[in-house]
């Protein structure tokens, strides 16, 4: 299969090496050892392209950035270096009205970023009325419109946010993000606090949302096994940084970095042999305050040599020479990656290739 984008265009939406560093205040301890306050690097120079009509998924252990990278993408706060692009154009860190609305958000919890006290039809008319998106004597319909599209029905208008399940809240968070017709939507582990059986239909409430309205999506989670149906691309992200990015078929079926191969071994129904055994990842992740010089995945890396403790990797096409190339990864061992083994290769990839 090729590893060229689908209908590759030009990007809607483009992080350009964005860093993200927080200044964080003195702790009791840093007191007592007069120590100064320090600086945590949450964004280490990230460059990521979002096509119009994919689903990006961006994966990675907690604190390796993944908000961070959306809130910069959705103007919530400001790179300490680094621009957001939207449509060609550099966006300013104060986003006009108009430029914010293009891009939008959905949480984890909606339940946090609902007001209690309005009712979901309040919050959706009040949006559509303040944006002029349709004449005023269509506001109503169109907040109809919006919860079809999320699958609720009329009675969600005069419904409060705590008449809602977890599922039909993030369906009404997700009505609330359209209502201002976004280009690119960024939802941030929105199916984390849900059950299984109620993720799936969010999942694909998401994916149906993308084929009707040719919405960009990116999708922040927490593990692989998320995102393996839902998206086009994937970004696997490590303390900071972009490691491995790729089709999901690419990735899937050619991991081509030690820790996408400990993420995919921690797929429960992936764990069989000697493949998970050598690529499983113990422990935490080292500290955002001291990241280990070289590259920064060395401490816990089944390859490391010496070279990785001492050279930083840059992501580089997988296959040698291929410059066209859109799977990318940052390790300098890539050739000594075994080889997947059949077993490991989910099913509806193998079909797909
Ligand atoms: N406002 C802040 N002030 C100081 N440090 C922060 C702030 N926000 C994030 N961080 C730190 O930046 C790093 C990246 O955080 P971020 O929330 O982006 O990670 P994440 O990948 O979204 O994690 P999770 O999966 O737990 O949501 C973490 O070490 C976090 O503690
Ligand atoms: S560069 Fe070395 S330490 Fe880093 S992921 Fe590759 S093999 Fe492991
Ligand atoms: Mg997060």
């Amino acid at each position: 299969m090729s590893s060229q984008t689908p209908d590759v265009q030009q990007p809607v939406l483009r992080g350009v090496d964005l860093t993200k560093k927080y200044q964080v205040g003195r702790s009791v301890a840093d007191r007592l050892a007069k120590r100064e306050g320090r600086a945590l690097t949450a964004l280490d120079g990230v460059s990521i392209e979002v096509f119009p009509g994919e689903v990006l998924a961006v994966v990675g252990e907690s604190g390796s950035g993944k908000s961070t990278l959306a809130k910069l993408l959705v103007g919530s706060e400001t790179a300490s270096s680094g621009e957001v692009v939207f449509e060609g154009k550099a966006l300013s860190p104060h986003r006009d009205s108009v430029e914010a609305r293009r891009i939008q958000m959905v949480f984890q919890d909606p339940y946090s970023s609902l007001n209690p006290r309005l009712t979901i039809g309040s919050v959706l008319t009040e949006l559509i009325r303040y944006h002029r998106i349709v004449p005023r004597d269509q506001v109503k319909a169109e907040a109809s419109r919006l919860l079809k599209l999320v699958g609720l029905d009329d009675d969600a208008l005069e419904a409060y946010p705590s008449q809602f399940s977890g599922g039909q809240r993030q369906r009404v968070a997700i009505a609330r993000a359209l209502a201002v017709r976004p280009d690119v939507l960024i939802a941030d582990e929105p199916v984390s606090a849900l059950d299984v059986s109620v993720q799936a239909t969010i999942l694909e409430l998401i994916a149906d949302l993308r084929d009707q309205l040719g919405l960009s999506v990116l999708f922040i989670a927490h593990n692989l096994a998320v995102v393996q149906h839902l998206s086009q691309r994937v970004a696997v992200m490590y303390l900071g940084r972009i490691v491995e990015i790729g089709t999901a078929a690419e990735l899937f079926a050619n991991p081509s970095h030690p820790y996408t191969r400990a993420l995919i071994a921690s797929i429960p129904r992936m764990k069989a042999g000697s493949f998970n055994s050598e690529f499983q990842v113990k422990g935490e992740p080292p500290s955002p305050y001291s990241v280990p010089q070289g590259c920064r995945f060395h401490p816990r890396c089944p390859l490391a040599t010496d070279e990785c403790r001492s050279v930083d990797p840059a992501l580089i096409p997988v296959s040698a020479g291929d410059t066209e190339s859109m799977h990318l990864s940052a390790c300098l061992r890539i050739d000594a990656l075994p080889p997947m083994p059949e077993a490991f290769q989910p099913p509806a990839e193998r079909s797909s290739l």
